[in-house]
């Protein structure tokens, strides 16, 4: 199947684009007078069509630059609070390009920095695109910052990115000449995490919001991390997983759960209704090699199944079936450092603490502290909801580093504090098989346009494909602005994940609960032979729910 749709991309794109011009110049000394008191300006950029724009290495989370850019203004602003303050990104595009929209994303893990690089994606829509640094500058795999931090913690967990909205609509007004017609937000990750933060807090700021692959729950997930860890330590022990045995357990998977969704082709569309039987992992008399042992098949099957407390209590979801544990598995000595670190510098403000000492007092702790704030768990969005705000999350099936099973719980949680409500009015979930954390799969569409998804040799959207069906912020905006709510969203595997001009496959992926299933006719690699249908091989066990 091959396409070069490229015709309808532009067509859609222009019938956005709105009448509305700048009349500041773009100067540090034009933004001044229409700062808010608590905002100063630190640059203001032309960069001319085809230019670049970054942060540069001093950018720990984003050091990359955006490239290829429309001519726009870029801006750099801090904003202070009380306490501690943060700096601001913003692309303003030139008047021939702009929507007449405001689009923020997100950051990721425990990162502080500003997303040029997504910003240069949004901005190619024509979007006023904004992105907060969040209060510190950090790699998203870094935390020591926040040790005995509460300030920078709470700018991290969710306040720089609400001051940040609002000091940017205000200069996006201000430039422009009249505010923003729509607000959204699109990001994954923890991106993800912070875009539900602002629909429960802040339910005024956008019209809409795309959450991808949310850590909402990081009490528990990265506790949970270290918890998996010490399943499989020490290095020496009988219980631990050898490496040499990563790639025989995926395929294990697939042998078993890939053909239990109706179609055998290397991807599993259901993992958590998946009937799997470690069994056959075992050593046998007959079975020496390529085996787990009896203790090593423990470990295992502690990875796969709800984590509980010693009193039976469900502390947190597994990995779906098809997902890789390796990437958690942590070192021959230590947990990943995505679990302890948050336990060491987030909870107990301790850089040396001793990780053997885990137990899961810990989680309990890190409930009652709620570092920065964090956890976005609370359920009852209605306030985002009578706003009119439309949500859409999705999530990887394949993610191995946060577990599919806490987005369903995170669903089930809202459907069960908003029992009078219809969800899908304002809020749909899709669940995106065999696509890993955030993005990729070797096998399966994955590709959408969402947060940290890029594809090298395109710009932005989905290219030949940039309508509402394959892009989810396209999608998000149909929505809120035509009421046109996605049933469901095409998925797209380029060739290689690279080459725009050659699709190898396309597939529906339904909003919860229906899953797309293969008609029986016609080309699988088609998302016209495949249909989104309530099966019951999609009720998800209770179990897993932590009821
Ligand atoms: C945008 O349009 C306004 C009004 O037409 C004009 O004054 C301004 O110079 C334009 N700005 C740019 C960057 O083209
Ligand atoms: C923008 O800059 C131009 C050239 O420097 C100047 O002539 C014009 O007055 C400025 N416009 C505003 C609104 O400051
Ligand atoms: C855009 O910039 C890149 C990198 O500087 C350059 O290689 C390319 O030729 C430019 N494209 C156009 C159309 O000017
Ligand atoms: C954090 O604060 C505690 C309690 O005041 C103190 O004991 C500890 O040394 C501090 N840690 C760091 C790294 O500053
Ligand atoms: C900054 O000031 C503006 C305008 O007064 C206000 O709306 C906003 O809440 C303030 N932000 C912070 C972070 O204090
Ligand atoms: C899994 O097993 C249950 C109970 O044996 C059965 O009802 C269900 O249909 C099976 N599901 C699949 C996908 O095979
Ligand atoms: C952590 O505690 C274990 C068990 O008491 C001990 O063997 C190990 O040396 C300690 N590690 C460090 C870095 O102190
Ligand atoms: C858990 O660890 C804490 C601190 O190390 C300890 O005080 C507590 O007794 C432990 N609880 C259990 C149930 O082992
Ligand atoms: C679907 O795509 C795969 C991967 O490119 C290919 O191996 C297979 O032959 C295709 N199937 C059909 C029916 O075209």
């Amino acid at each position: 199947m091959r396409t070069s749709v490229f015709t309808i991309s532009c067509m859609i794109l222009v019938s956005y684009i709105h009448n509305v011009a700048a009349i500041l110049n773009c100067t540090k000394s034009a933004f001044v007078p229409h700062l808010p008191a608590n905002a100063t300006i630190l640059s203001a950029t032309v960069v001319a069509k085809n230019g670049s724009y970054g942060g540069g290495s001093q950018d720990k989370d984003f050091p990359s630059s955006a490239t290829g850019l429309p001519a726009l203004c870029a801006v750099q602003l801090q904003v202070y609070e009380a306490h501690s303050s943060y700096m601001v990104g913003v692309f303003l595009p030139s008047n021939a390009t702009y929507n007449g929209r405001f689009m923020t994303t997100g950051n990721t893990g425990f990162g502080g920095g500003i997303n040029w690089p997504a910003l240069g994606i949004f901005v190619q829509y024509g979007f006023a695109s904004m992105s907060t640094g969040s209060g510190h500058n950090s790699g998203a795999g870094d935390a020591t910052w926040a040790i005995n931090n509460t300030e920078a913690l709470t700018d991290w967990g969710y306040r720089a990115m609400h001051g940040s909205v609002v000091v940017a609509k205000e200069v996006i007004a201000a430039y422009y000449g009249s505010s923003v017609q729509y607000s959204y937000y699109s990001a994954c990750s923890g991106g993800g995490r912070q875009g539900l933060k602002e629909v429960q807090l802040y339910p005024e700021d956008f019209n809409g919001v795309v959450a991808g692959s949310p850590p909402w729950w990081l009490t528990h997930l990265h506790t949970w991390v270290v918890q998996i860890g010490m399943s499989n330590l020490p290095e020496s022990g009988a219980n631990r997983i050898p490496a040499s045995m990563f790639l025989p357990i995926q395929n294990e998977m697939y042998r078993q759960c890939d053909p239990q969704d109706g179609l055998t082709d290397g991807v599993i569309s259901d993992p958590y209704s998946c009937n799997f039987s470690s069994a056959t992992l075992a050593c046998s008399s007959t079975k020496t090699t390529s085996c787990l042992q009896p203790s090593a098949l423990d470990t295992f099957n502690t990875l796969y199944n709800d984590w509980r407390d010693p009193s039976g209590n469900f502390l947190f979801p597994p990995f779906a079936l098809g997902a890789d544990y390796s990437g958690l598995a942590g070192s021959t000595s230590a947990p990943s450092g995505f679990g302890t670190d948050f336990v060491a510098d987030m909870v107990l403000n301790d850089a040396n603490w001793n990780w053997t000492t885990f137990n899961t007092s810990i989680v309990d702790l890190a409930d009652k502290l709620n570092p920065g704030g964090a956890n976005a768990d609370d359920f009852d969005l209605s306030s985002f909801q009578s706003h009119g705000g439309k949500l859409i999350h999705y999530h990887g099936l394949g993610d191995s580093l946060i577990p599919a099973g806490s987005s369903i719980l995170f669903r089930e949680k809202v459907a069960e504090a908003m029992a009078s409500s219809s969800l899908d009015d304002f809020y749909r979930m899709f669940l995106i098989p065999g696509m890993g954390h955030c993005r990729d799969s070797t096998v399966a569409p994955w590709y959408i346009a969402g947060g940290g998804q890029t594809i090298p040799d395109s710009s932005h959207s989905v290219p030949g494909f940039s309508d509402a069906q394959h892009d989810v912020v396209l999608a998000l905006m149909a929505w809120v602005e035509k009421g046109d709510a996605p049933d469901s969203l095409i998925a797209t595997k380029f060739l290689d994940d690279k080459v725009i001009t050659d699709v190898v496959n396309q597939r529906p992926i339904c909003a919860y609960p229906s899953q797309a299933q293969y008609t029986g006719s016609g080309n699988v690699n088609e998302s016209s032979s495949w249909a989104c249908q309530v099966g019951s091989s999609i009720i998800i066990p209770q179990a897993r729910l932590g009821h």
